[in-house]
């Protein structure tokens, strides 16, 4: 399908956003698209080299008539997300758009994975997305209105080597998915995306994890989630941006608690978990009970698509 594109009025005017981990890639795609559609943008990155690329961005806005304001605390923690929020406030007077894009990776196999890894990666993906959530959602619930976007990663669907990944960015569907419930009665909606983008900082970790195991998902073939999006290699982040921005805008006031992917040309819309299959038993189950009906009406013809004994780990 193709679109003709029209110059647009500004979506945004007179909102303010706040993205997170936006001195780079596709956070900061986001924060100059927000800031073009006339959202006064809040552009978070640490304060470190990504704090200045942030300043940098907020230049950027500015440069062609935006309003930005950088802010360079952590999001990993409470007291920084606390900041981060009350920057919006403070400088803007409102809050209405949060972009919980800020994330890391750190690929290991699970039994190489150090504690460190697997609790970084969870504190700036999972609880980074809670902390400023928390926050946003108490100048939301005052004002009854506010969108949230969640950024999740296919990964999340099961990619090896990035057991610690897969597990923050899945955290964050089920977390969308309870925020959606609890919040929307406020006015407050709150979405998720697995985006693609290949021209992001974040990506060369991505693609050095790819080339590293990639005999695993080879031999994985279609059942190695997570790396759809390097081999598109066309994705950017302005596509990524695109589908944030519409988000974000009242043309989505009916889009609440949903999970899309957005790379290159394709876009979508994830399917909610639902139970395939159930059986019934009076009285509960039983191991021998088990053996009988569960075996042949639950689990009969499920096969264990995830052998793959070409691949040795000597060669990984
Ligand atoms: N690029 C992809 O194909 C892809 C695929 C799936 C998911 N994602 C997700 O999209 C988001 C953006 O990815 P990207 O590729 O642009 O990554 P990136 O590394 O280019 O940008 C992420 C930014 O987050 C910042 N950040 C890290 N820790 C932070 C913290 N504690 N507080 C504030 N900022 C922090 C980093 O400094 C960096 O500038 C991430 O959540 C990532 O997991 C990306």
């Amino acid at each position: 399908m193709s679109g003709t594109t029209q110059p647009s009025t500004p979506r945004l005017a007179g909102k303010v956003a706040l993205v997170t981990g936006a001195g780079r890639g596709i956070g900061r795609a986001e924060a100059i698209l927000l800031a073009q559609q006339g959202a006064q943008v809040v552009v978070n990155d640490i304060s470190t080299r990504a704090g200045e690329m942030a300043r940098d961005v907020v230049e950027q806005i500015r440069a062609t008539g935006g309003d930005a304001a950088a802010n360079t605390d952590t999001i990993a923690g409470m007291d920084g997300a606390e900041r981060v929020v009350r920057t919006a406030v403070d400088t803007f007077g409102r809050l209405d758009i949060l972009v919980n894009n800020a994330g890391i990776v750190a690929p290991a196999e699970v039994a190489e994975m150090s504690e460190a890894d697997w609790d970084h990666v969870i504190a700036v993906n999972l609880k980074g997305t809670f902390a400023t959530t928390r926050h946003a959602s108490r100048v939301f619930k005052r004002q009854l209105s506010g969108v949230i976007i969640n950024t999740s990663s296919e990964s999340g669907l099961g990619h090896p080597a990035m057991a610690n990944y897969a597990a923050a960015k899945e955290g964050i569907i089920g977390f969308t998915r309870a925020v959606a419930r609890e919040l929307g009665r406020f006015g407050i909606r709150c979405n998720a995306i697995r985006p693609r983008a290949f021209d992001t900082g974040g990506t060369t970790v991505y693609y050095e994890a790819y080339q590293r195991w990639q005999p695993l998902y080879d031999a994985l073939g279609r059942y190695s989630v997570g790396t759809r999006g390097l081999i598109r290699g066309k994705a950017r982040a302005e596509t990524v941006a695109a589908l944030v921005a519409w988000l974000c805008s009242d043309t989505a006031a009916h889009v609440n608690g949903r999970t899309f992917c957005v790379g290159g040309d394709e876009i979508g819309l994830w399917s909610e978990p639902e139970l395939t299959r159930s059986v019934c038993r009076d009285g509960g189950w039983t191991l021998e009970a088990l053996d009988g009906i569960a075996r042949e009406r639950l689990i009969g013809d499920l096969t264990n698509d995830f052998l793959a004994p070409a691949v040795g780990t000597k060669e990984l």
